[in-house]
């Protein structure tokens, strides 16, 4: 029997984003703009493009301003709309999925990533379902990564896991990540024969870091049960789908097209300098901008 569609995505945003304080203090990492548009819109017209229908956000405490992101601002609206201004108008509300398309659930505590995902296990049922880290921001010219991966999963046509793989520009980023040990590093796919969350240089099985992009079978949630907290003492989805390797494959996908890690400030400032530089109205000014800073400053 033919696998069934990938329909549904979860976008953990509960976490508490320390690697970006204090600018994360009362702001959600998610909100944070690249160019124009904050990181959480990004990974969500990533997966609406993708063919997704169900979007679940696994929210916290202060994130309040995703939730009103995705909702409509009446005061804003009617005042672009009386100066008719309707690009801005577009900018504002005309990316809003369809009512009943989404919904926010609160992880009560930050338990970690594992147990975020797990939150969302009675609203997903018994299908397929993607995972989405919003500070994980990808960018392919003319293409979606999101969609490669979930027509890798069509093609494959077996239960199977994916994760979206890519080295890591420094061996010593290791230990900021989940690696893995991947049978064919010269093919674009292959099958992962071990998985370790944050492991120390010294012990980690390659440089292929887990980009934060996943599809999962439903049954990851039972691995997900069984697991004890893990590094950091969070439950992590590491060492679930560690746990679930000696039941279904779990191919490691290597992405085809770039990787920002907005987590953190280097790799947050190269994606709002990639993004201006891609930008037709910025992109002059932005290059200017690199050689007037390519001097010592005071
Ligand atoms: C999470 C995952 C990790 C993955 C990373 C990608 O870690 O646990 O396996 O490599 O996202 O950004 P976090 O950044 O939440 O510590």
């Amino acid at each position: 029997m033919p696998n069934k569609k990938v329909k549904t995505i979860i976008f953990p945003v509960g976490g508490l984003g320390t690697r970006f304080l204090p600018a994360t203090k009362a702001t959600p990492k998610e909100m944070l703009p690249v160019a124009e548009k904050p990181l959480v819109q990004y990974a969500f017209e990533e997966a609406a493009d993708a063919g997704i229908e169900r979007f679940i956000f696994i929210t916290g405490r202060n994130k309040n301003s995703i939730e009103n992101h995705f909702d409509h601002n009446y005061e804003l609206q009617s005042i672009l709309s009386d100066s008719n201004k309707r690009e801005m108008l577009k900018k504002t509300v005309g990316w809003l999925p369809a009512a009943g398309q989404i919904v926010f659930m609160r992880q009560q505590m930050a338990l970690g990533l594992g147990h975020a995902i797990l939150c969302a296990e009675k609203f997903v049922g018994n299908e397929p379902f993607a995972v989405s880290l919003a500070d994980e921001l990808f960018y392919k010219k003319d293409g979606n990564i999101l969609s490669d991966m979930i027509k890798l999963y069509d093609n494959l046509n077996e239960k199977c896991n994916i994760v979206a793989i890519q080295q890591v520009e420094n061996k010593k980023d290791v230990s900021k990540y989940g690696i893995v040990a991947f049978e064919n590093e010269n093919a674009n796919y292959g099958k992962l024969s071990h998985v370790v969350e944050k492991p120390k240089i010294e012990d980690a099985p390659s440089d292929f870091s887990i980009t934060g992009k996943y599809i999962f079978e439903p049954e990851i949630f039972d691995h997900i049960k069984g697991v004890k907290p893990g590094i950091n003492n969070e439950i992590q989805i590491t060492d679930a789908i560690a746990d679930m390797m000696s039941k279904f494959n779990t191919y490691g996908y290597k992405i085809d097209g770039e990787r920002y890690d907005c987590g953190s400030v280097i790799g947050y400032l190269k994606a709002n300098i990639a993004f201006a530089l891609r930008n037709e109205e910025t992109k002059d000014q932005t290059r200017e901008l690199i050689k007037y800073f390519n001097r010592d400053i005071k």
